[in-house]
Protein backbone atom coordinates (compact mmCIF):
# COMPACT_ATOMS: atom_id res chain seq x y z
CA UNK A 1 0.00 0.00 0.00
CA UNK A 2 1.33 3.24 -1.36
CA UNK A 3 0.31 6.52 0.00
CA UNK A 4 1.66 9.47 -1.49
CA UNK A 5 1.64 13.20 -0.42
CA UNK A 6 1.41 16.27 -3.33
CA UNK A 7 1.80 20.00 -2.66
CA UNK A 8 2.52 23.47 -3.36
CA UNK A 9 1.96 26.90 -1.33
CA UNK A 10 -1.82 26.26 -2.16
CA UNK A 11 -2.88 22.73 -2.12
CA UNK A 12 -1.65 19.51 -0.61
CA UNK A 13 -2.88 16.55 -2.19
CA UNK A 14 -2.93 13.02 -1.05
CA UNK A 15 -3.44 9.65 -3.05
CA UNK A 16 -3.90 6.60 -1.09
CA UNK A 17 -2.69 3.52 -3.52
CA UNK A 18 -4.89 1.09 -1.99
CA UNK A 19 -8.24 2.38 -2.65
CA UNK A 20 -6.61 3.14 -6.29
CA UNK A 21 -9.14 1.47 -8.98
CA UNK A 22 -8.18 3.17 -11.85
CA UNK A 23 -11.75 4.66 -13.15
CA UNK A 24 -10.00 7.23 -14.58
CA UNK A 25 -12.07 9.74 -13.27
CA UNK A 26 -9.37 12.22 -12.08
CA UNK A 27 -8.11 11.76 -15.07
CA UNK A 28 -10.98 12.36 -17.45
CA UNK A 29 -11.39 16.41 -15.88
CA UNK A 30 -9.16 17.29 -18.23
CA UNK A 31 -7.54 19.38 -15.66
CA UNK A 32 -4.40 18.09 -17.04
CA UNK A 33 -3.13 17.80 -13.59
CA UNK A 34 -3.07 13.81 -13.21
CA UNK A 35 -1.49 11.56 -15.79
CA UNK A 36 -0.64 8.14 -15.25
CA UNK A 37 1.63 7.89 -17.65
CA UNK A 38 3.91 10.64 -16.34
CA UNK A 39 6.46 11.10 -13.21
CA UNK A 40 5.13 12.45 -11.14
CA UNK A 41 1.85 11.78 -12.27
CA UNK A 42 0.07 14.25 -10.38
CA UNK A 43 1.03 17.90 -11.29
CA UNK A 44 -0.40 20.65 -9.29
CA UNK A 45 1.39 23.53 -11.26
CA UNK A 46 -0.60 22.73 -14.22
CA UNK A 47 -3.78 24.15 -13.03
CA UNK A 48 -5.40 26.29 -10.16
CA UNK A 49 -6.01 24.88 -6.74
CA UNK A 50 -9.70 25.28 -7.78
CA UNK A 51 -9.16 23.01 -10.70
CA UNK A 52 -7.68 20.99 -8.85
CA UNK A 53 -9.92 20.49 -5.95
CA UNK A 54 -12.35 19.95 -8.74
CA UNK A 55 -10.32 17.19 -10.42
CA UNK A 56 -10.33 15.27 -7.07
CA UNK A 57 -13.64 15.56 -5.86
CA UNK A 58 -14.27 13.59 -8.96
CA UNK A 59 -12.36 10.53 -8.10
CA UNK A 60 -15.18 8.20 -6.59
CA UNK A 61 -13.22 5.98 -4.22
CA UNK A 62 -11.91 8.45 -1.97
CA UNK A 63 -8.12 7.60 -2.77
CA UNK A 64 -8.20 11.15 -3.81
CA UNK A 65 -7.88 13.79 -1.19
CA UNK A 66 -7.19 17.26 -0.81
CA UNK A 67 -6.12 20.25 1.92
CA UNK A 68 -6.84 23.95 0.72
CA UNK A 69 -3.36 25.95 2.22
CA UNK A 70 -4.56 28.95 0.77
CA UNK A 71 -7.57 29.44 2.28
CA UNK A 72 -9.65 28.15 -0.39
CA UNK A 73 -12.88 25.90 0.57
CA UNK A 74 -11.64 22.53 1.88
CA UNK A 75 -14.13 19.91 0.26
CA UNK A 76 -17.77 19.57 2.03
CA UNK A 77 -19.20 15.94 2.54
CA UNK A 78 -22.24 15.56 0.16
CA UNK A 79 -25.87 15.85 1.42
CA UNK A 80 -27.78 13.92 1.49
CA UNK A 81 -24.95 11.19 1.22
CA UNK A 82 -25.85 9.09 -2.08
CA UNK A 83 -25.06 5.66 -2.93
CA UNK A 84 -24.77 4.64 -6.68
CA UNK A 85 -24.29 1.41 -8.05
CA UNK A 86 -21.94 1.28 -10.74
CA UNK A 87 -23.00 -0.50 -13.42
CA UNK A 88 -21.37 -4.69 -12.74
CA UNK A 89 -18.87 -2.86 -9.81
CA UNK A 90 -18.62 -1.37 -6.72
CA UNK A 91 -21.11 1.03 -5.10
CA UNK A 92 -20.32 4.39 -5.05
CA UNK A 93 -20.90 6.46 -2.08
CA UNK A 94 -20.78 10.60 -1.13
CA UNK A 95 -21.63 12.09 1.99
CA UNK A 96 -20.36 11.76 5.33
CA UNK A 97 -18.70 8.33 5.47
CA UNK A 98 -17.28 6.62 8.32
CA UNK A 99 -16.51 2.56 7.64
CA UNK A 100 -15.36 0.17 10.54
CA UNK A 101 -15.32 -3.09 11.43
CA UNK A 102 -18.09 -4.35 14.00
CA UNK A 103 -15.60 -4.23 16.87
CA UNK A 104 -15.80 -0.29 15.92
CA UNK A 105 -12.35 -0.38 14.61
CA UNK A 106 -12.41 2.28 11.75
CA UNK A 107 -11.13 2.14 8.24
CA UNK A 108 -12.27 5.28 6.66
CA UNK A 109 -13.22 8.38 7.14
CA UNK A 110 -13.85 10.88 4.27
CA UNK A 111 -16.41 12.19 1.85
CA UNK A 112 -16.26 9.25 -0.95
CA UNK A 113 -15.94 5.70 -0.94
CA UNK A 114 -16.23 2.75 -3.22
CA UNK A 115 -17.59 -0.17 -1.47
CA UNK A 116 -17.38 -3.78 -2.84
CA UNK A 117 -20.83 -5.33 -3.86
CA UNK A 118 -19.87 -8.74 -5.95
CA UNK A 119 -17.54 -10.08 -2.86
CA UNK A 120 -14.74 -10.70 -4.06
CA UNK A 121 -12.52 -7.93 -2.97
CA UNK A 122 -9.33 -8.56 -1.18
CA UNK A 123 -9.31 -5.51 0.69
CA UNK A 124 -12.96 -5.55 1.58
CA UNK A 125 -15.36 -3.81 2.42
CA UNK A 126 -13.72 -1.91 -0.41
CA UNK A 127 -13.47 -2.61 -4.20
CA UNK A 128 -10.52 -3.50 -5.76
CA UNK A 129 -11.36 -4.11 -9.20
CA UNK A 130 -11.86 -8.24 -8.38
CA UNK A 131 -15.26 -8.10 -9.77
CA UNK A 132 -14.00 -7.25 -12.91
CA UNK A 133 -12.03 -10.89 -12.83
CA UNK A 134 -14.82 -12.63 -11.39
CA UNK A 135 -17.41 -11.21 -14.20
CA UNK A 136 -19.62 -9.93 -11.87
CA UNK A 137 -23.13 -8.57 -13.63
CA UNK A 138 -25.59 -6.65 -11.06
CA UNK A 139 -29.13 -6.30 -11.43
CA UNK A 140 -29.52 -3.02 -10.20
CA UNK A 141 -33.60 -3.07 -10.59
CA UNK A 142 -34.09 -6.27 -9.01
CA UNK A 143 -37.42 -6.39 -7.15
CA UNK A 144 -39.00 -9.65 -5.77
CA UNK A 145 -41.93 -9.80 -7.79
CA UNK A 146 -44.39 -9.22 -5.23
CA UNK A 147 -42.46 -6.56 -3.20
CA UNK A 148 -44.65 -4.28 -5.32
CA UNK A 149 -48.49 -6.16 -4.29
CA UNK A 150 -47.19 -7.14 -0.86
CA UNK A 151 -49.58 -6.71 2.04
CA UNK A 152 -46.59 -7.32 5.09
CA UNK A 153 -42.94 -8.17 5.41
CA UNK A 154 -44.10 -11.77 5.00
CA UNK A 155 -45.27 -11.40 1.59
CA UNK A 156 -42.41 -10.41 0.05
CA UNK A 157 -40.61 -13.22 -1.96
CA UNK A 158 -37.66 -14.67 -0.07
CA UNK A 159 -38.45 -12.85 3.16
CA UNK A 160 -36.81 -14.19 6.38
CA UNK A 161 -38.89 -12.69 9.48
CA UNK A 162 -37.29 -12.89 12.75
CA UNK A 163 -38.99 -15.55 15.26
CA UNK A 164 -40.88 -14.00 17.86
S1 LIG B 1 -10.29 8.88 -9.91
FE1 LIG B 1 -9.49 8.02 -7.96
S2 LIG B 1 -9.78 5.81 -8.18
FE2 LIG B 1 -9.91 6.70 -10.23
S3 LIG B 1 -7.81 6.61 -11.09
FE3 LIG B 1 -8.07 8.62 -10.14
S4 LIG B 1 -7.27 8.30 -8.05
FE4 LIG B 1 -7.68 6.25 -8.86
S1 LIG C 1 -17.39 -4.64 -6.58
FE1 LIG C 1 -15.32 -4.33 -7.16
S2 LIG C 1 -14.27 -5.95 -6.18
FE2 LIG C 1 -16.34 -6.27 -5.58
Amino acid sequence: MTKRTYGNDSIRVLWDSSLCIHTGFCIKTGSGVFDPQRRPWVRLDLASPDVVAQAVQACPTGALRYERLDGGPQEESQTPTTVVPWPNGPLFVRGSIEVSDRSGDVFLVGPRASLCRCGASRNQPFCDLSHRETGFKDNPRARPRSRETAECPADIDGATLPDG
